[in-house]
């Protein structure tokens, strides 16, 4: 009789139990979300993978952590031991920077950029939520961007044809031309793939030079190469009124065949003896005085140099 009883109740925890999960245990976890700092990785560099989530007091079974489908790494608290690793080719987890709330990944490529996914699990209800983020490794430009125009001066009248590209990336860089710090909508853009398997970036404009366009006898024109927030870095050309006697000088910082993330080591050890003696500031922001053009004018001369020894 007493047996019966026992059997009794513990169908009935079966059954409720079940209830629990496809009525009640929905409701006992909530808001798993996967953030990822930083937003944009770059090569070879860490991320962290913080799951967070609102288990609303329900005990915690597990929480995975994916790229596309392929899980890297779990937390079972009641298991020991509590983390496990679980190989994929270019994932490192740095195990002493992980736990139960996040994942540390160190020396990422560009070939993990992907989703990214954490999946928590509660006890006792096995309710189950998942979080995806897209995370990108990205690439940056070895050289500062490259802008050229078809000749040192212009009378009123003229066209400027300008070029600039930008060394090779992933994602491509974008590149804005301005003038005069006005940003030129009408100028075309083509990407062109390196052997690195990255790309690069050339764009082209035609500017009608007017007498207007020299504001205080000079007329600027620039080039920005940007990678999402994470990069910024431009070239000018100066353009003095045709009256005005000063040459013009251009930037001309070469090198653009060259893989992403190594150097020429000639260039390299040209940079480590020379550049500190002659670049007193690497600012190379729009707003900076003429400079840098002096500086350059002086690298290229000490290039010269070199190349005669
Ligand atoms: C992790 O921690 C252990 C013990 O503190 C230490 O010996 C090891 O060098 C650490 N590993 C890394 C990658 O920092
Ligand atoms: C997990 O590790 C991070 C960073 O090491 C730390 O800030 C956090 O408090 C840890 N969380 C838990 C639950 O141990
Ligand atoms: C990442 O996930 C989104 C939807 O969550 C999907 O549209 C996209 O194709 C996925 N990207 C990759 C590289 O799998
Ligand atoms: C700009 O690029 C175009 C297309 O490659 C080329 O024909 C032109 O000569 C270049 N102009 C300058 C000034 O480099
Ligand atoms: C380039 O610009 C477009 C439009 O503003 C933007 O959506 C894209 O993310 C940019 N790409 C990079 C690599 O910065």
């Amino acid at each position: 009789m007493w047996k019966i009883e026992k059997m009794l109740r513990r169908d009935v925890i079966t059954v409720s139990s079940l209830f629990l999960v496809f009525f009640g245990g929905v409701t006992s976890l909530r808001d798993v979300k996967l953030l990822v700092r930083p937003s944009v990785v770059i090569r070879n560099g860490t991320a962290s993978l913080i799951c967070s989530r609102d288990m609303q007091g329900a005990p915690l079974y597990s929480v995975k952590w994916y790229r596309g489908n392929h899980e890297f790494y779990r937390y079972t608290p009641l298991e020991t031991p509590q983390t496990r690793v679980f190989g994929l080719p270019g994932i490192y987890v740095d195990m002493n920077n992980s736990n139960g709330s996040q994942v540390l990944l160190k020396h990422m490529d560009i070939t993990l950029a992907g989703n990214f996914s954490c999946e928590v699990t509660a006890d006792a209800s096995f309710a189950t939520q998942i979080d995806t983020k897209f995370v990108d490794v990205v690439c940056l430009p070895t050289f500062d961007p490259v802008l050229k125009a078809d000749k040192d001066r212009y009378q009123p009248g003229e066209i400027l044809r300008a070029n600039c590209s930008s060394s090779p990336a992933k994602p491509a860089a974008n590149l804005t031309i301005s003038v005069n710090g006005e940003p030129l909508l009408a100028s075309e853009t083509s990407l062109h793939p390196s052997e690195s398997g990255l790309l690069w970036t050339r764009v082209h404009a035609d500017i009608k030079v007017t007498p207007d366009l020299f504001i205080s006898g000079r007329l600027r024109v620039a080039c920005v190469a940007t990678v999402y927030d994470v990069y910024k870095r431009s070239a000018k050309l100066d353009f003095f009124t045709p009256e005005a006697d000063p040459r013009p000088e251009r930037i001309t910082l070469n090198g653009g065949a060259t893989a992403c993330g190594t150097f020429n080591k000639w260039i390299l050890l040209f940079l480590l003896f020379f550049l500190p003696m002659l670049v007193s500031s690497d600012d190379y922001t729009l707003d900076d005085g003429g400079d840098y053009y002096d500086d350059n004018t002086r690298l290229r001369q000490a290039a010269l140099t070199l190349i005669h020894l």
